[in-house]
């Protein structure tokens, strides 16, 4: 595996590969890899379009609020780079802050209509700092294709909507949620659980399958959905819940009726200092 620091190095090593007919497959990634990432590796190695695979590790200050865990986010870059080359990466791109943001940066990209609610109304200027950086690290690398996992939908979502709207020459994939076996979905910020708090952690996804449940037994109420959604996560008491929506799938607008297609029903909520999120789509009948 090839690491770079210098987005210069990088550009031009990718350049040459390339000029050599090479089609590169990309993971952005925060680092702490967990299983989540080592899917998504492993998805892009067994990509047949894909022939060089490029992992990024940038902990992007943009996307996290004033009084969020940017500072205390887990870093561990000596696992995480082992892990890459296990995952059999054939580059790792691990900018400074200030080579991604120099003195004077001042440009940002902002995705609106999907960005307004979920995770954008809890978190004032988030995806303006993902597109951000995700515009510029797709810059950079140029790649063919990208991964991305849909533990983080609405991500998914900005993403697909910036790239459809910008024109940008990347095909954007997705990944299944990773899951631990007591359905807990795999974060970085799964560290910052105590025992108690990971055992009531998993309310989530328990809440989340009864609603799944419900919708394939015939519920199509939206609003009695997301009571019963918002009771079952209020019911554990180390749970302190942000969100608990049902929305269209991949407009993410609110829904009275469920009608026929994809739903998504997502949540978030803090377990001490772990802010959590997940979600689950469900075909409508
Ligand atoms: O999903 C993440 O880890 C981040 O939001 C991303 C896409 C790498 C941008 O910083």
């Amino acid at each position: 595996m090839r690491t770079f620091e210098k987005i210069a190095d990088l550009r031009r090593y990718l350049a040459e590969m390339r000029a050599g007919g090479k089609r590169i497959g990309f993971v952005p990634t925060m680092g702490f890899l967990h299983k989540g990432h080592m899917a998504l590796m492993r998805a892009v190695k067994e990509d047949p379009e894909v022939d060089l695979s490029v992992v990024s590790i940038f902990v992007n200050p943009l996307q996290f609020g004033p009084q969020e865990d940017y500072r205390s986010y887990p870093r561990d870059l000596g696992r995480d780079e082992e892990l890459c080359i296990s995952a059999g990466m054939d580059v790792l791109f691990i900018p400074a802050v200030e080579e991604m943001y120099p003195e004077g940066f001042a440009t940002s990209v902002e995705v609106t209509g999907v960005t307004e609610v979920l995770c954008g109304r809890s978190r004032p200027g988030h995806f303006k700092g993902v597109a951000t950086v995700v515009t510029k690290l797709f810059n950079i690398v140029q790649p063919d294709c990208a991964y991305f996992g849909i533990k983080d939908a609405q991500q998914f979502v900005v993403i697909k909507r910036m790239v459809r709207d910008l024109n940008l020459p990347v095909k954007i994939k997705a990944h299944p949620t990773v899951r631990e076996e007591d359905g807990l979905a795999v974060s970085s910020r799964n560290v910052y659980l105590t025992k108690d708090e990971r055992r009531a952690a998993t309310v989530l996804y328990r809440s989340l399958e009864c609603t799944a449940a419900e919708i394939r037994k015939g519920e199509r109420d939206a609003l009695r959905l997301k009571r019963m959604l918002t009771e079952k996560i209020s019911a554990e008491p180390l749970a302190r819940l942000d969100y608990a929506e049902v929305l269209s799938w991949p407009d993410l607008r609110p829904v009275d009726v469920l009608r026929r297609g994809e739903v998504l029903a997502a949540v978030a909520a803090y377990f001490g200092r772990a802010r959590l999120i997940d979600n689950v789509l469900v075909e409508v009948e």
